[in-house]
């Protein structure tokens, strides 16, 4: 059969790493034929494609971003956009859809395949928040970044005897915050998930900077907020309920700096957290979860999504995930409490 590939929403470090096994799996062993689309679902709307071939997958897999190019896009929002995309896989003569995307990316696939396509998709973000896996591609190399960044700014933070304020992305979801707070050794990590109380933090803190410390890191997710009544903060956001990066990184930083007296700093990590070259763990799961798709789509299935449980990767349906976002779970924040 004639199966299209795209990528869709924020991009991240693994996507090539899917793309190839998809196309290596799907063509060399399969014998299915393959076209990507450009931009994600505007490439479908549009019409847009690029060859997929055995030689355009060749030496990707360390590939950073996406061969395939992204947006954020989805027909469903637009009112013609269902009837654009049967138009272009008729002409394409696609029988069907490989998506690789977030949850935006797959509430336009539930409804694309709701419509009559034949639909796999396959979960990335660094955010980790998509429901019904255990990871999502992109998510491990964000970590890993993340805490070297909070490595790095640990030493100058000793060395000038600073507050160091550390924003990384995460959207509504703790999830690198968390996992990067933990393993860098961070001293506060504030996360969407539990709404902090800013004198609580800066309290902490002036304890810590008179009996101990002379240093402190605080993690800040871009989506974190703080509890009714203990600040006023209205998070600015744009399309697609797009966060301001520096906005609460930028406020913690005055509000710490005032209501301690110490010099604070404020890093926002932002897009590197989404480029460069994906960890071994993500180019592994992105090869499993390639492979996956494609064996389904090969097998008549449509509406799934592959997923990891535990160590298996295993095929949920899109209908069930949809719509749902995945948050850290509290042992992780036990963690959080029980080493900061
Ligand atoms: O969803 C991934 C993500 O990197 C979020 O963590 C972040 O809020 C958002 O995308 C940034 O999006 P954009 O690249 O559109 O600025």
């Amino acid at each position: 059969m004639r199966i299209g590939v795209l990528t869709g929403g924020g991009d991240c470090p693994g996507l090539n790493a899917i793309i190839r096994a998809v196309v290596k799996r799907g063509r060399t062993q399969l014998g299915h034929s393959m076209v990507g689309f450009k931009h994600g679902w505007r490439g479908v709307v549009d019409g847009i494609t690029v060859d997929l071939s055995r030689e355009d997958v060749r030496n990707i897999l360390p590939l950073g971003g996406t061969i395939l190019g992204t947006a954020r896009f989805h027909p469903n929002e637009k009112n013609d956009g269902l009837a654009a995309v049967h138009e272009t896989l008729r002409q394409e003569h696609v029988e069907g859809l490989i998506c690789i995307g977030g949850d935006g990316t797959l509430a336009a696939a539930g409804a694309v395949a709701e419509s009559g396509v034949r639909v796999v998709c396959v979960p990335k973000t660094i955010d980790n928040d998509v429901w019904g896996t255990d990871r999502s591609v992109g998510f491990d190399t964000a970590v890993e970044i993340a805490t070297e960044a909070i490595d790095r700014v640990h030493t100058t933070a000793e060395s000038h005897d600073r507050v160091m304020v550390v924003e990384v992305m995460g959207h509504h979801a703790g999830w690198i915050a968390s996992c990067a707070g933990i393993a860098g050794g961070a001293e506060v990590i504030m996360i969407p998930e539990e709404p902090f109380d800013i004198e609580e933090v800066a309290s902490y803190l002036r304890h810590r900077h008179r009996s101990y410390a002379t240093s402190s890191i605080v993690v800040v997710a871009e989506g974190a907020t703080p509890k009714n009544g203990t600040l006023d903060w209205v998070a600015p956001v744009g399309e697609h309920d797009a966060l301001v990066p520096g906005a609460i990184g930028e406020r913690v930083k005055q509000e710490l700096e005032q209501r301690t007296g110490f010099e604070t700093r404020v890093t926002v990590l932002g897009h590197v957290q989404r480029g460069g070259t994906p960890s071994a763990a993500d180019r592994l799961l992105g090869s499993r979860f390639g492979v996956a798709a494609i064996n389904a789509m090969d097998a008549g299935r449509s509406g799934v999504m592959t997923a990891l449980r535990g160590d298996q990767v295993e095929l949920v349906d899109i209908a069930d995930v949809a719509g749902k976002l995945k948050t850290i779970p509290p042992e992780y924040r036990a963690v959080t409490n029980a080493l900061t």
